[in-house]
C-alpha cells in the first residue's frame, strides 16, 4: 500500500518507519530543512532505541522517502497519516493550528478515488467528526479516521511491534478497512469504534495512567507518615487483576510531553461542556506537589541546604530518552538551585537540553565524577548506568553516604547494610 506520512517528528517518523517495516511504501513529508536534510541520508535526528536501524534499512530499499512537499506526499498516498504536533495552548486545550493547516492543504489535492485520511497526533475531541464534516461539504473523496497513538518514548520500537491494542476510530468497516490491511502483519488485538471515542481513548488512556501514579504517591506520602513502604503496598495492589502491577510506582511525579498536556487538554475540554473535572486536578495536583515535596525532606534531612553540594544524577524526564519536557529532574534541579544548593548533575544523554532548562547547575560529563565531594546524591531518573554502579564507588567520592532515591531504585535494606543513609519515596526510614 502506498502511505504518505504529514510530519517528520517523533510521531511521524516512528510512524513512517514501522509502516515502511511492514512492507509498505511510505513517502513521509518533513518542512524543517535540517531533519530533513538528515533523513534524506537515512539518519534519525531523534534518539529512540532501534529506530535508526529501521529508519536506515528501510531507507535503503527505497520503501521510506522523505520529501518537503506536503502535496507531492498527498497524492502518493492512499492513505495520509496527519502526524504534526498539537501542542497545548495557555488554557490547556490543544493548538489545532497545525493539524488545521495540514488537514486543508491535504484538501486542496483533489483525489480521483476514495483515500483515508489518518489522525496520528493527539488531537481536540471531535475532531475527525469536523473535519469529515469538512471534507464532506467540499466533496471530497477523502474520509477521515483516527488511529490514536500510544507508544511510550524509549521503547516505541518494541510498543509498536508488541502492542496491546490498535484503536481504530471509523464512520464504517469500510473505512476502517485500509488501516486493517496496513497493520495486518502487526498481527495484534484491534477494536473498531467510532472517531470521537477512538479520540476519548487515548485522552483516557493516558490520563487514567496519570492518576494511577498520582494516586500511588498519595500513598507513598501516607507510607511516609505511618511508616508502610509504598513498593510493599503497589505489590500487593498490583496483585488484583482488576488493579494490575503497572505504573504503580511511585517517584517525583509523572513529566515528560504527553501526561501533563493530555491531563490540561482533558480538563479543559470537560470544562467546555460544563463536566465536573474534579478527578484530574486531583492528579493533577498530586503530581505538581511531588518535586517539592522531595526537595523539603532533602532539605530537612540535611539541615538546610545553603552552599550545600548536591550530586543529582539523572535530568531527563525518563531513561532512555534525551527529553526534558515537564521533567520532574529539572524541577528538583532547579528548586535545590533556588533553595541555595550547588548542584552537581549528570544525565547520559539530556544535558545538553538540560543546559538551558537548568541554568544554575553544574554539569559533568562522568557520574561518578557528579558525586565528589558532595553532601548527598539525589537520583532523580532511573538509567541502568546509575542502576548498575557499585555503591562503594559512589561511596567513596561523596561527602557523607547519603541517598535520595526519587525513583526507588536501590534497594533500601541492602543500602542501609552498606553504611548509607538511604531515603526513598514512600519507604520507612
Ligand atoms: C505516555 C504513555 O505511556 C503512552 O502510552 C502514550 O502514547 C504517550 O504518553 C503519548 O501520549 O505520546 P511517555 O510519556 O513516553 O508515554 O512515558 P511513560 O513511560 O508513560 O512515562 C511518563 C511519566 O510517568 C514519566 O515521567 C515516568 O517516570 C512516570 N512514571 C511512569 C511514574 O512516575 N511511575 C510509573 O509507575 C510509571
Amino acid at each position: 500500500m502506498q502511505v504518505a506520512v504529514i510530519g517528520g517528528g517523533y510521531v511521524g517518523l516512528v510512524q513512517a518507519a514501522i509502516v515502511a517495516d511492514l512492507g509498505h511504501d511510505v513517502m513521509c513529508c518533513e518542512i524543517d530543512p535540517e531533519k530533513l536534510a538528515a533523513l534524506q541520508q537515512g539518519k534519525t535526528p531523534i534518539y529512540e532505541q532501534g529506530l535508526d536501524e529501521i529508519v536506515a534499512r528501510n531507507h535503503a530499499k527505497k520503501r521510506l522517502i522523505f520529501v518537503s512537499d506536503l502535496a507531492e506526499a498527498t497524492r502518493f498516498g492512499e492513505v495520509i497519516f496527519i502526524c504534526v504536533a498539537t501542542p497545548a495552548n495557555e488554557d490547556g486545550s490543544p493548538n489545532m493550528d497545525a493539524y488545521w493547516d495540514a488537514f486543508g492543504k491535504i484538501l486542496d489535492i483533489p483525489a480521483d478515488k476514495p483515500k483515508i485520511i489518518v489522525n496520528k497526533s493527539t488531537v481536540a475531541v471531535g475532531t475527525a467528526r469536523e473535519a469529515q464534516r469538512l471534507a464532506d461539504e467540499k466533496g471530497s473523496n477523502y474520509h477521515v479516521v483516527s488511529n490514536p497513538e500510544f507508544l511510550r518514548q524509549g521503547t516505541a520500537v518494541s510498543d509498536a511491534y508488541n502492542a496491546d491494542r490498535i484503536i481504530i476510530g471509523a464512520k464504517g468497516y469500510a473505512e476502517a478497512a485500509a488501516l486493517l490491511e496496513i497493520y495486518r502483519d502487526l498481527n495484534r488485538p484491534t477494536f473498531i469504534c467510532d472517531t470521537t471515542s477512538a479520540e476519548l481513548i487515548k485522552y483516557a488512556s493516558n490520563c487514567f495512567l496519570a492518576s494511577k501514579i498520582s494516586f500511588i504517591n498519595f500513598m507513598a506520602e501516607l507510607c511516609e507518615a505511618y511508616g508502610g513502604d509504598v513498593k510493599d503496598v503497589a505489590r500487593g495492589m498490583g496483585m488484583d487483576k482488576r488493579i494490575g502491577p503497572s505504573f504503580l510506582q511511585a517517584g517525583i511525579g509523572y513529566g515528560g510531553s504527553c501526561f501533563g498536556k493530555d491531563v490540561d487538554a482533558l480538563v479543559h475540554a470537560a470544562q467546555l461542556k460544563d463536566v465536573r473535572p474534579e478527578a484530574l486536578l486531583a492528579a493533577r495536583s498530586v503530581n505538581h506537589h511531588q518535586p517539592v515535596r522531595f526537595v523539603d525532606r532533602i532539605e530537612r534531612t540535611l539541615g538546610g541546604l545553603e552552599g550545600k553540594t548536591i550530586a543529582l544524577w539523572g535530568l531527563a524526564f525518563k531513561p532512555e530518552t534525551d527529553d526534558i519536557r515537564d521533567s520532574k529532574a529539572i524541577d528538583i534541579a532547579n528548586e535545590l538551585v533556588r533553595r541555595g544548593a550547588v548542584v552537581h548533575a549528570h544525565d547520559p544523554e539530556a544535558m545538553k537540553r538540560a543546559a538551558a532548562a537548568a541554568p544554575g547547575v553544574c554539569f559533568f560529563d562522568a557520574h561518578l565524577d557528579a558525586a565528589v565531594g558532595a553532601e548527598a546524591l539525589v537520583l532523580a531518573t532511573e538509567w541502568n548506568v546509575y542502576r548498575n554502579t557499585d555503591p562503594e564507588e559512589i561511596r567513596q567520592r561523596l561527602v557523607r553516604p547519603v541517598i535520595f532515591d526519587g525513583r526507588n531504585m536501590f534497594d533500601p535494606v541492602e543500602m542501609r547494610r552498606g553504611g548509607w543513609k538511604y531515603y526513598g519515596v514512600g519507604r520507612a526510614e
